[in-house]
C-alpha cells in the first residue's frame, strides 16, 4: 500500500504539488480545501491524466479531514498569497488564523505525521505549526530553501548558458529579502562559479534571487509563484517517504546549531523517514554567519508577534 500524503489548501501551490507527486507515482494524494468541489474537481482532472502518463496514484479531493489519521506527510499550502507590492510579512494575521484552525483539526486525528509548511510568511508559519501541534522539531519543516536555491541555480545556468542540472547551489536563511544565498559554494559541473563569472555578475544574480518571488508576483499580478514551489515541496515529500536522506535546505527549529537557538530558519538538513533527521552544519565565513543570524533575528521578531497573538 502506498503512503498517504494530505495537502491542505488545493490552490495553486497545493494543486501543483499534487500534480508533481501524482506524476512521480509513489504515494496517494488527498487534496483538502474549504472551497466546495474544487479539490474534488482538481483531483479528478489529475486522475484523468493517469492513463496517458501510465501511472496509477490514488488522487482524491475533499472538504473535510476524513482519513487524515492515516497520513504519513501533511503539506499545508492553505492561506492567502501576496499581491503586487505586498511583503510576505503582511500575510501574517490572515494566515495565522488559517494555520491555527488547520493545526487544531490535524491534532484531533493525527499526532504522528510529518508536517511540511508552505504558507507565508514561511518561517513564522512553520513556527506557528510547531508551537500549536506540539510535534517534535524533526516533524515540522518549512519549505523555502529548496525554492530559493533552485532559483539561484536557474539564474546561474541562464547566465552561463549551461545545463541547469549541472549547477549546484544553496541558499540559507529566512524566506524573504534577508535570505542568504551562498554563491561561494555554487558549482557548475564541479567548478566553482566564482571561477566562471565576475563578482558583479554574481552579485546581480544574488540580488535577483532574493527578489525572485516578488518578480513573479509583479508579473502574475494576481498571486505568487507555484510551479517551482510545487516541485520543491514534492522533492521533500519524496525524500521523506522513500527515506532518501537527501540533503536539502529547509526551515527548521534550531537548537544551538549555527550558534542560533529557538527560531525557525533555513539550513541544510537530512530529510528521511523521520523528517528533518539532522541539521548539517557547514562552516560559514564571518559575513555569511552574520547574515544568517540577521535573518534568524528577523524571524524571531515575527515569532514574538505570533506568541502575543496565540
Ligand atoms: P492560493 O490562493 O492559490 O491557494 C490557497 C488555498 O488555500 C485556496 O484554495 C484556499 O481556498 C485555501 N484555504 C484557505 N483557508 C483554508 C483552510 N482553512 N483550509 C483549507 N484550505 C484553505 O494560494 P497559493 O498560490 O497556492 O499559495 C498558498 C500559500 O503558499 C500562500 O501563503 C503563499 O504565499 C505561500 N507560498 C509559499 C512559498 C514558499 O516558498 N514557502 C512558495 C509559494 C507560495
Ligand atoms: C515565493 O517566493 C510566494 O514565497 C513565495 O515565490
Amino acid at each position: 500500500m502506498k503512503e498517504k500524503v494530505y495537502i491542505i489548501g488545493a490552490g495553486h501551490v497545493g494543486a501543483e504539488t499534487a500534480n508533481e507527486l501524482a506524476r512521480k507515482d509513489f504515494c496517494d494524494v488527498i487534496l483538502i480545501d474549504i472551497v466546495e468541489g474544487m479539490p474534488q474537481g482538481k483531483s479528478l482532472d489529475m486522475t484523468h491524466a493517469n492513463p496517458i502518463r501510465y501511472i496509477s496514484p490514488n488522487l482524491r479531493g475533499q472538504n473535510d479531514y476524513n482519513g487524515i489519521e492515516d497520513a504519513k506527510v501533511i503539506v499545508i499550502t492553505a492561506g492567502v498569497p501576496r499581491k503586487p507590492g505586498m511583503s510576505r510579512e503582511e500575510l501574517l494575521d490572515t494566515n495565522l488564523k488559517i494555520m491555527k484552525s488547520i493545526i487544531e483539526e490535524i491534532k484531533k486525528k493525527n499526532d504522528k505525521a510529518i508536517l511540511i509548511i508552505v504558507t507565508n510568511p514561511l518561517d513564522a508559519m512553520t513556527y506557528t505549526a510547531y508551537k500549536l501541534s506540539g510535534f517534535e522539531r524533526e516533524r515540522v519543516i518549512g519549505m523555502a530553501g529548496i525554492l530559493d536555491s533552485t532559483r539561484l541555480r536557474a539564474f546561474l545556468a541562464m547566465e552561463l548558458g549551461v545545463a541547469y542540472e549541472d549547477v549546484s547551489a544553496i541558499t540559507l536563511g529566512s524566506h524573504g529579502d534577508l535570505m542568504v544565498p551562498l554563491p561561494k559554494y555554487a558549482t557548475v559541473g564541479g567548478i566553482p562559479v566564482t571561477h566562471l563569472l565576475p563578482q558583479e555578475k554574481i552579485d546581480a544574480i544574488v540580488q535577483r534571487t532574493r527578489k525572485a518571488g516578488g518578480e513573479i508576483v509583479s508579473l502574475l499580478k494576481t498571486g505568487s509563484a507555484y510551479y517551482a514551489p510545487g516541485v520543491s515541496v514534492a522533492i521533500m515529500v519524496e525524500s521523506i517517504i522513500k527515506d532518501k536522506k537527501r540533503v536539502l535546505p529547509c526551515s527548521v527549529y534550531l537548537k544551538g546549531e549555527y550558534g542560533i537557538s529557538d527560531v525557525f530558519v533555513g539550513v541544510p538538513v537530512i530529510l528521511g523517514e523521520k523528517g528533518a533527521e539532522k541539521v548539517v552544519e557547514m562552516k560559514l565565513e564571518p559575513d555569511e554567519m552574520e547574515a544568517l543570524k540577521k535573518s534568524a533575528e528577523h524571524v524571531r521578531k515575527l515569532q514574538e508577534q505570533i506568541d502575543s497573538k496565540l
